[in-house]
């Protein structure tokens, strides 16, 4: 296998939509991405890519070029095109955390009111359990509307990529989560990513409704890992321990591992967030409270405030006539992604005591604008130095590797006083104490 070749619709072009098509177009497949938002279908057609992710805009290209991959608005067109539909839509949080459906179900309905030969219908976007019935309920629906007996089938597909690896991710994937029930749809799954893993065993089949479970629940549990570790090196500050050994020294075991052990300014993203919510509200409906995951949440609220909390402890209060330079806006580097960014809280909470702040990010500076909108006190740099200029403290809120070494008497010459506050621990600690700063980081010794 692995030549097998498969018109595929990839029903929302966004970061999962867009990364799916491509790479599956990247193996020989007939691509079609669909999208409502014209600007995006625009961006896509003239040549770029409507998102920052490395790598992706050339692999677009080159498919476009190879006929492999196109774009539409055309509802019509993008139901006729595959024999496999992929819905990648959004799945925001509605008021009360749960997941709201109403884009994957306008997808799913879409396809039931167009659809003529038989088609596997594959969730793909993050989805509470259950939703796999609901898209078979409303296609079935829209079928039986017209009086059309058309067979198909409804699986769930989670994504598991990162944004800023998310090439790498799709192309290499750790395993391949395919909730399928339906012979025929196992089949085309299979020949669709055969080619992605060179161990089949790397596919893991189940029934439909463990494949949403599973979703959550590795969010869920990567959440926990960073939640448990910002409480941790809350605590070592406090017992004059250092987080760092405690991560090495408990990393080292490999039954817990080295990943997602990071403490910083709490998780953000358009994922964790919204995804261990939804999966509380999942448990909820069922007369569950999930006790684990409301500490995980409540510690990652709290920690957004950690370098706030830093900052007044050094200074008190009231910050006004306080002036703080910020290097990093996006929720984690190489992403322009600015939803539920920690900065933002940070951002905030220096304008809300009276300081004011000049900002600086490697990429996501026109998205911060978009995101922030305009705000008194807040200016932006155009460069990482630019931002220290007159500034009395920076502060690092996300970890880009333009900022992991920089020219430290620099630094010091456009600081009016020496002072960092490290969200991410980029530095040691006995350096900058030799480099004459007032340093502080999370959860390291002093
Ligand atoms: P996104 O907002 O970047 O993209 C979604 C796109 O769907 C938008 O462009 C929107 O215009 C389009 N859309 C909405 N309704 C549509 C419709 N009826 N027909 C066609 N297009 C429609 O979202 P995303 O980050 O790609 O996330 C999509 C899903 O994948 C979510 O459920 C998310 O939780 C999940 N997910 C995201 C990531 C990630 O890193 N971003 C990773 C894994 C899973
Ligand atoms: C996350 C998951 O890692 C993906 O596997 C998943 O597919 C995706 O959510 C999703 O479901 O959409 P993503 O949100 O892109 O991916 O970013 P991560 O790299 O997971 O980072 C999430 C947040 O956790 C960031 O704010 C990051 O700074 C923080 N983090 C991460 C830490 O604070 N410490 C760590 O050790 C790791």
């Amino acid at each position: 296998d692995g030549n097998v070749t498969m018109r595929i619709t990839i029903i929302g072009t966004g970061y999962v939509g867009l990364v799916t098509g491509t790479c599956l177009a990247e193996y020989g497949n007939d691509v079609l991405c669909l999208d409502v938002d014209p600007r995006k279908i625009e961006i896509l057609k003239s040549g770029g890519i409507p998102i920052y992710e490395p790598g992706l805009e050339e692999m677009v290209k080159r498919n476009v070029e190879a006929g492999r991959l196109r774009f539409t608005t055309d509802i019509e067109e993008s139901v006729a095109h595959g024999t496999i539909q992929f819905i990648a839509v959004g799945t925001p949080p509605d008021e009360d955390g749960s997941a709201d459906l109403k884009y994957v179900t306008a997808a799913a309905r879409n396809i039931g009111k167009h659809m003529t030969g038989y088609k596997v219908i594959v969730d793909k976007s993050t989805v509470p359990v259950g939703t796999a019935d609901k898209v078979k309920a409303a296609i079935a629906e829209e079928l039986a509307a017209r009086d059309n007996t058309t067979s198909f089938a409804v699986v769930s597909n989670p994504e598991f990529l990162k944004e800023g690896a998310a090439v790498e991710d799709f192309m290499r994937p750790d395993r391949i989560v395919i909730g399928v029930e339906d012979d025929t749809a196992r089949d085309l799954m299979h020949s669709i990513y055969a080619p992605f893993v060179r161990n089949h065993d790397r596919i893991l089949y189940m029934d439909v409704r463990s494949a949403e479970l599973t979703k959550y629940a590795a969010n869920a549990m990567l959440a926990t890992r960073i939640s448990f570790m910002n409480e941790l090196a809350n605590l070592a500050e406090k017992l004059g321990a250092d987080i760092e050994f405690v991560r090495k020294g408990i990393g080292s075991d490999p039954r817990i591992g080295y990943h997602f052990l990071y403490p910083g300014v709490g998780y953000g993203g358009s994922c964790f967030p919204k995804d261990v919510q939804a999966l509380q509200r999942t448990a909820a409906e069922y007369g569950q409270n999930l006790e684990i995951l409301n500490a995980v949440e409540s510690v990652n609220y709290a920690q957004k405030s950690v370098l706030i909390h830093k900052i007044i402890q050094r200074y008190g209060e009231n910050l006004k006539g306080l002036h703080f330079a910020l290097w990093g806006l996006s929720f984690k580097p190489n992403t322009d992604d600015m939803r539920e960014a920690p900065s933002r809280i940070v951002i905030d909470g220096l304008l809300a005591r009276g300081a004011t702040v000049t900002a600086y990010d490697p990429v996501a500076m026109h998205e911060a604008q978009r995101a922030i909108g305009e705000k008194t006190g807040l200016a932006y740099a155009d460069s990482p130095k630019q931002a220290l200029e007159s500034a009395d403290a920076l502060v690092v809120v996300t970890e880009w590797k333009a900022f992991r070494s920089p020219d430290f008497d620099e630094v010091k010459t456009l600081l009016k006083q020496p002072v960092i506050f490290d969200g991410r621990n980029l530095y040691e600690p006995e350096r900058m104490k030799a480099e004459g700063f007032e340093y502080y980081p999370i959860g390291r010794k002093q």
